[in-house]
């Protein structure tokens, strides 16, 4: 027993005398293997030794193999903090390794040649960078982009837009009520309002905004989207305006090549009103059961029509005079379309996966 102790001794020296001269993360690996390699390893070997030992002398063997074992395998640890983090070599090969408790992992190759990490500093949101899109189509025609607010008073979202108290058109528009007679807005047509309080003719405004309605969420509806709303209001204008504009519009977002169709509607604001739908871009309508289209092959983007007088009325403007038209576009649902996902709702989802595919658009 004396013997191993002397041998125990020993190898402790021996391993600090080879720690002194240790330079790198190469010197350490051999320093390692030269006490810990599996088959030739100082203290491999002392193990092997002692299962041919007596039971008795089997234990205290047992006892100093294992502490020896300890004490280097912490030294080892130590050693490695010890070491400059990394090696940098230009091109070649490098060696640059972390030990964590012994398990030996290489990191990634520090090749000054390669271009750098980048750090990912966000992007503007799909829907946002949609939004821009339409507004750049719109400035192009001589529209400027206005503002509003997203709570409104009754009197903006719904009176003035020609909504009787009690009437049942406003059930259409069921939001969230605050306090009195402030809501959350449920369309962006007060602003029409606002900015005709405002401004006189000529008025070509467009104004985005997020709007928030009762709805269940479904692959085309959200209790929470965008919308545009367009106002154009002149001496002459008509209902050949509305229609030439919107389908100017239309191509420039999706092609020439796109159906557009024109159905009359109704809002208590607009007068005649029509609803424009586009081919369900998801099915291209040969899917009965799309859940797009409902198997139609038509989807409605937007609401339009020339401005009731009575709105006109509202805001000191004489309908004698001046005529215009309007219109209000679901942004989220029109960029589905646009972009060919089928679900709404994977644009609030926050997954970056899906969200990072659009920045390049
Ligand atoms: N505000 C209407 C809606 O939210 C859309 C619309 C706007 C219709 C302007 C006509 C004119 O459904």
């Amino acid at each position: 027993m004396a013997a191993l102790q002397d041998r125990v001794e020993g190898l402790r020296g021996d391993f600090e005398e080879r720690a002194r001269r240790i330079a790198s993360a190469k010197d350490l690996e051999d320093l390692r293997n030269l006490f810990f390699s599996r088959k030739k390893g100082l203290v491999t070997g002392l193990f092997e030794e002692m299962k041919s030992l007596a039971p008795e002398e089997k234990r205290e063997a047992g006892r100093l193999v294992n502490e020896l074992k300890d004490i280097l395998q912490g030294r080892l640890e130590e050693l490695e903090k010890g070491l400059p983090k990394k090696e940098i070599r230009v091109g070649g090969s490098v060696e640059a390794r972390s030990e964590v408790k012994g398990k030996t992992t290489l990191l990634s190759p520090d090749d000054l040649t390669l271009p750098g990490l980048r750090r990912y500093v966000g992007a503007p949101h799909p829907v946002i960078l949609f939004q821009q899109e339409i507004e750049s189509i719109f400035r192009g025609m001589g529209f400027t982009v206005e503002e509003g607010p997203e709570v409104e008073t009754d009197y903006y979202n719904f009176e003035a837009l020609n909504f009787p108290p009690h009437h049942p058109a406003r059930d259409q528009w069921d939001t969230l009520f605050i306090k009195g007679d402030l809501l959350l807005r449920t369309h962006t047509s007060p602003v029409q309002i606002r900015v005709m309080q405002r401004a006189k003719p000529p008025i070509r405004i467009i104004c985005p905004g997020r709007v928030f309605r009762h709805e269940t969420p479904d692959p085309t509806h959200l209790p929470m989207f965008y919308q545009v709303e367009g106002l154009v209001v002149d001496e002459g204008v008509t209902f050949a305006h509305l229609k030439g504009t919107l389908e100017h519009f239309i191509r420039a977002l999706f092609g020439e090549r796109i159906k557009v169709r024109f159905r009359p509607s109704f809002f208590p604001f607009t007068e005649p009103s029509a609803e424009v739908d586009i081919e369900c871009i998801v099915c291209g309508g040969r899917d009965a059961a799309c859940r797009v289209c409902g198997g139609t092959g038509w989807k409605e983007i937007l609401g339009s029509g020339m401005v009731h007088p009575q709105v006109l009325k509202n805001v000191s403007i004489d309908p004698e005079r001046y005529s215009g038209w309007a219109f209000g576009l679901g942004i989220e649902r029109t960029a589905m379309f646009s972009y060919g996902i089928s679900e709404m709702r994977h644009f609030y989802e926050n997954d970056l996966r899906f969200i990072r595919q659009f920045q390049l658009k």
